[in-house]
């Protein structure tokens, strides 16, 4: 925390036009000086800078701020950054104002998690060079087609076989020890009272931040073996739906970043990188999330999503056009880059090249044609149903893009395909209690590799207790009970019901069998936020689980919308205890089944209580 004051002193000793003719050209015109605006791309200037009120503004796309904001969004620095890079030209120290004491540890310990995984990146790529088995990773990099200068950009390393090279080199001392586990990148047994390096023989990519330091590891399998990606559990410095690989690289490369593309894997990455496309990022194997998008739009106005040809990248694709949405202010785009069957960008990019390639990300689709067309799939548009179910899906979604001349186009466009007025497509976005019945088939919700690390056969993983992904949802679902149905059937009213469950009752329910269904419905309405029941069948369209939904949805509803939430919190309440008895009765068996002479003290406390 700055104290405001602070701030303020900063501002009004700094000049803006200074501040900003250094990286854009201004010319003088009357009172205000004038150029081309850095946040959107012009011919002609819009964007003016106002020395007295050490403000600026551009008259293209609004973009507006102090001489911090602007290096904030110019230079991508962070909030304090900006602060104290001003700080430092008037001759200032940032004052830090007292923290709490738990504050200064949690710092401390990030600090020091910081540090030691800096030790690790530097011991891999050490181990690259020069550990006796590195011929392997060699051999393979070298296969892979990757130079030695990318493997250094993107500081490629080595973990080599066995179980305690990183503990001995950097867990010297327990708290050294204690960093590597809070770090990640070391399991600890503690039954067995045993710790291990928890990246063996692999190829180590560091994921850093936008700063640059390194913040977690991927680790590839060097050939083929199972799992082949590891990656850092989730840490105090490390949150996997929140991180892209490659964004901080893909800056440094960049002195103007214009657009970034985002695949699915590590190997594309660097791979591109390779080959002159070094403006690509990779989410962390999960579906791309809102803090994702968020993340990126802050960097750059256009975003290309390069997906697989086959139906599960239609599906991620179709996820990410969603999630985009309510990011489209007017300005920014989303494109959509298919790559051909059995090919990756990886692949991709090797076979063809790098001016084919570029071509492909110069021609990707638009984002309103990839709307429309997967919409209109099954659809007939001739027809009036067709158009009502056409228009009953798009309204809602059209809805979730901030007002302006693209929302506006849309909303054209969805008139001349349905030849519907505005008003009369309007009233279909108000009408989404009554669900179609016959909507487009098109979604069935991304398949998500978060998690893929807990099914290490051999490796006793961490179960980090994160609501992220369907990591432990039974394959085979077992039919939801009935409470569980009565549930779903609540939330596909009113999604947003279930917005102050707790994580305990959240985690309940997870574990929960009969909930599986109701399990991964709560997880998608918290995640991507969504409020609409119309969007959130959507997210099932083309999964074997959107029939039984729907017909949920349209099953006779005989409470008022204002009673839903207590009914559904009642019902919830209803299913954890009866869990709870379940877990109970489970553990008595258990108990009942030893001999009460060999139970200990404790477990016959447990077995008293619990027989009560
Ligand atoms: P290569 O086979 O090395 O070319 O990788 P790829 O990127 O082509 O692999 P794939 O398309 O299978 O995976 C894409 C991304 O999904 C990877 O970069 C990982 O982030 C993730 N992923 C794939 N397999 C696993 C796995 O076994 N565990 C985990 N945690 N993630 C995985
Ligand atoms: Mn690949």
């Amino acid at each position: 925390m700055i104290p405001p004051e602070f701030i303020d002193d900063v501002l009004s000793r700094t000049d803006i036009v200074e501040i900003i003719d250094a990286r854009v050209k201004l010319k003088k015109t009357g009172q205000n000086y004038s150029g081309l605006c850095p946040f959107h791309t012009e011919k002609t200037p819009s964007f003016s800078v106002n020395g007295d009120k050490q403000f600026y503004y551009c008259f293209g796309c609004q973009a507006s701020g102090s001489a911090i904001k602007f290096l904030m969004e110019f230079d991508r620095m962070d909030f304090i950054t900006a602060v104290e890079a001003l700080a430092g030209r008037v001759g200032l120290d940032v004052p830090k104002e007292q923290q709490s004491p738990e504050a200064v540890v949690q710092q401390q310990k990030r600090k020091s998690i910081y540090e030691v995984l800096e030790q690790a990146a530097t011991f891999f790529k050490q181990q690259l060079k020069d550990h006796e088995s590195r011929d392997q990773a060699v051999t393979y990099l070298k296969a892979r087609g990757m130079s030695g200068e990318v493997a250094r950009d993107y500081g490629l390393g080595f973990a080599p076989p066995g179980w305690d090279n990183l503990l001995k080199q950097l867990g010297k001392t327990n708290h050294e020890r204690q960093m590597l586990i809070d770090g990640g990148m070391v399991i600890e047994k503690a039954e067995e009272n045993k710790t291990y390096d928890r990246f063996r023989e692999r190829i180590m990519f560091p994921i850093r931040d936008l700063r640059g330091r390194v913040i977690a590891f991927g680790g590839r399998i060097i050939g083929d073996g199972k799992p082949k990606y590891l990656n850092s559990p989730e840490t105090p410095v490390f949150h996997k739906s929140r991180e892209l690989y490659g964004l901080f690289e893909a800056r440094q490369h960049n002195k103007k970043l214009e657009q970034l593309l985002v695949v699915e894997g590590y190997m594309d990455v660097v791979a591109l990188a390779q080959h002159g496309v070094n403006f690509a990022v990779a989410t962390l194997g999960t579906a791309t999330t809102n803090e994702h998008l968020e993340r990126l739009f802050r960097m750059v106005s256009r975003v290309v999503f390069c997906f697989d040809g086959d139906t599960a990248g239609q599906n991620a694709a179709w996820k990410a056009l969603q999630i985009s949405l309510p990011h489209l202010r007017d300005g920014r785009s989303a494109r959509f880059l298919f790559v051909p069957d059995g090919e990756d960008p990886d692949s991709l990019i090797r076979a063809e090249g790098y001016e084919k390639f570029a071509q492909r990300i110069q021609d990707a689709q638009h984002l309103p044609d990839f709307f429309f067309e997967k919409l209109s799939i099954d659809v007939d548009i001739n027809s009036l149903d067709g158009k009502a179910a056409l228009s009953q899906v798009a309204m809602p979604m059209i809805n979730q893009i901030p007002k302006g001349v693209f929302k506006e186009l849309m909303m054209g466009e969805l008139s001349n395909i349905t030849n519907l007025t505005a008003a009369k497509l309007q009233s279909f976005s108000k009408i989404e209690e009554v669900l179609p019945s016959r909507i487009v088939r098109a979604v069935a919700p991304a398949v998500d590799m978060d998690g893929y690390d807990g099914i290490d056969p051999g490796e006793p993983d961490d179960d980090f207790p994160n609501f992220h992904g369907y990591e432990d949802l039974p394959v085979d679902r077992i039919p939801l009970s009935a409470l569980a149905q009565k549930a779903l059937q609540i939330l596909l009213i009113q999604p947003e019901v279930c917005v102050h469950l707790t994580s305990d009752t959240l985690a309940q329910i997870k574990e929960d069998r009969g909930s599986t269904l109701l399990a991964e419905v709560l997880w998608l309405i918290m995640e991507d936020d969504i409020r609409s029941p119309v969007l959130l069948l959507a997210r099932y369209q083309g999964s074997e689980d959107f029939e039984p939904m729907r017909q949920l949805a349209e099953k006779e509803q005989l409470l008022a919308p204002e009673d839903l939430e207590d009914e559904f919190l009642g019902t919830i309440k209803k299913l954890t205890e009866s869990r709870q008895k379940e877990t109970k009765a489970t553990l008595r068996a258990r108990l009942l089944s030893k001999p009460f002479s060999q139970l200990s003290q404790e477990e016959k406390d447990q077995l008293r209580t619990l027989s009560r």
